[in-house]
């Protein structure tokens, strides 16, 4: 009997195609957001759902920022081999002191949490007064897209995720429509690996958030 593939995300189709940052827009999005931020050297920053810790070392090289990155999947990580200051754990239970970071990122993966609501309160614990949130990630246009295990059949509508981030204690500065990323990425995965899809055809878009802790 065949093996079923793995998520997406630990599939090497989507790495020979989108490269080390496993999701739409890479690098671009990042710095569009880190610039936004006015990231600069000595920041403490934590990438949630780091996958192979490509945000990581583009935060530390080119910002100087002191960035660290959680991932819970023990296949990333080995496939991850080299980037430093990768450490194994849930974006809803991180391993760290309340007011800890300057900035999270958390980049195509809010919607794989089972428990949003529980991994905003802590976002919002471990970072400092006035820290930000950086969320980017797939968001359903239409109707329900089913129970599913990968990113396109848990993505919420993108009205959900602002009300969830705004009860989460956040303000949000940008929100910014970047599924132009998605549908490159779904048309170069379509062209170089037949069968492997990342549902950019089922009513999905992306998008690119940028929310400030309120209060203390
Ligand atoms: C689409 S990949 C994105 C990886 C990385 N952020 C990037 O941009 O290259 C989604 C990642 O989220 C991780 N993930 C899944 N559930 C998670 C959770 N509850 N907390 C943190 N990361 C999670 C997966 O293991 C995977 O590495």
């Amino acid at each position: 009997m065949a093996l079923a593939p793995g998520p997406l995300w630990e599939r090497e189709e989507l790495r020979a195609v989108a490269g080390e940052t496993l999701r739409p827009g890479g690098f671009e999005l990042t710095d569009r957001a880190a610039d936004y931020i006015g990231l600069v050297p000595g920041r403490r920053v934590l990438d949630i759902g780091a996958g192979l810790g490509a945000t990581v070392t583009r935060l530390r090289s080119r910002y100087g920022a002191m960035a660290w990155g959680v991932e819970p999947s023990a296949a990333q990580l080995e496939r991850a081999d080299g980037p430093q200051g990768l450490i194994r754990a849930r974006g809803d239970r991180l391993p760290f002191r309340a007011g800890t970071f300057d900035a999270l990122f958390c980049e195509c993966v809010l919607s794989l949490f089972e428990d949003r609501p529980g991994g905003l309160a802590e976002f919002y614990r471990v970072l400092k007064p006035g820290g930000f949130l950086v969320l980017s990630d797939l968001c359903a246009t239409g109707p329900s897209l089913g129970g599913g295990a990968s990113c396109a059949d848990r993505a919420a509508p993108l009205d959900r995720t602002v009300r969830l981030v705004r009860n989460g204690g956040f303000a949000i500065e940008l929100l910014e429509d970047h599924s132009a990323h998605l549908r490159d990425l779904a048309a170069r995965l379509a062209w170089t690996a037949e069968g492997v899809s990342c549902g950019c055809g089922r009513g999905l878009s992306y998008f690119l958030m940028i929310a400030q802790k309120q209060g203390a």
